[in-house]
């Protein structure tokens, strides 16, 4: 059975500046969205898309998306108020069949087909819950309601978490239903710790960024302008290799 991932889309992206909604804004001339699905719809272990869009736009970013998945399946559904709700509506599209369920958000454009895959594995090998994390470079403080620092957790034992985070689709199921009406979290793995299940951190990917901020894009355009490097470099070798095979290493 494939898995399927939900994708929340439906933020406005207002530390983005003022413009359209963040997942319908441009990298390299297409939509952050645009490039998330057809990553994600490219990970072989992957079945089905959800979508939550903004409710004024689901018709848009249907139209927008039909030629970007290949075979597997799409759903838009419109999102909510904030990321849970979003991804809680998503998850209602879901098949009962469908037994792993992964969430990535829309605002990570560039997420490597690999890590989509190291995710679903993991899921597969019987982890609950998987998030992608990477080590911080910066030091992190807690701190109060005045701004006045409180503690200083040890760095080496800190994690910047990624998307997709991978779930047994019973137990995300179940951490959504509990979520209900209590605090909202910001990530999809923090409503199934509240239940109690661990949460198995995977090795995350650089190129998995998030765009929140304009500076992001930049970053974003880079990592999208090295792999292209990198894919026309490889084409000229083959290439090369071809008219003198005699030369290739
Ligand atoms: O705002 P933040 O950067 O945390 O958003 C993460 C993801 O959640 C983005 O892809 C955004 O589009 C999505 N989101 C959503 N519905 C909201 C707010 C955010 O789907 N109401």
């Amino acid at each position: 059975m494939p898995a399927a991932v939900l994708v929340p889309a439906a933020g406005r992206g207002e530390r983005l500046g003022p413009g359209a909604p963040k997942a319908l804004r441009a990298l390299a001339g297409e939509p952050l969205l645009v490039h998330a699905v057809r990553a994600l719809a490219a990970a072989p272990s992957v079945g089905l898309v959800v979508v939550a869009a903004p409710a004024d736009a689901v018709e848009q970013v249907r139209a927008l998306l039909a030629g970007v998945v290949g075979t597997t399946a799409l759903e838009v559904v419109a999102g909510a108020g904030d990321r849970q709700g979003s991804v809680t509506a998503a998850l209602a599209a879901v098949p009962a069949e469908v037994d792993v369920v992964l969430v990535h958000d829309a605002a990570r454009p560039l997420v490597p087909v690999a890590l989509v895959e190291a995710v679903v594995a993991a899921v597969r090998s019987g982890a609950p819950a998987v998030v992608p994390g990477v080590p911080l470079s910066d030091t992190v403080k807690r701190v109060d309601a005045d701004g006045v620092v409180v503690e200083t957790p040890e760095r080496a034992h800190l994690r910047a978490v990624q998307t997709p985070q991978g779930f047994a689709a019973d137990v995300l199921r179940a951490a959504h239903a509990a979520a209900g009406g209590g605090p909202v979290a910001t990530d999809d793995a923090g409503l199934v710790e509240r239940l109690g299940h661990p949460v198995r951190v995977v090795p995350g990917s650089p190129d998995a960024l998030k765009v929140t901020h304009p500076l992001d894009l930049v970053l974003a355009e880079a990592v999208l302008a090295g792999r292209r490097g990198a894919a026309h470099e490889a084409a000229a070798l083959h290439q090369a290799a071809a008219v003198h095979p005699q030369e290739a290493p």
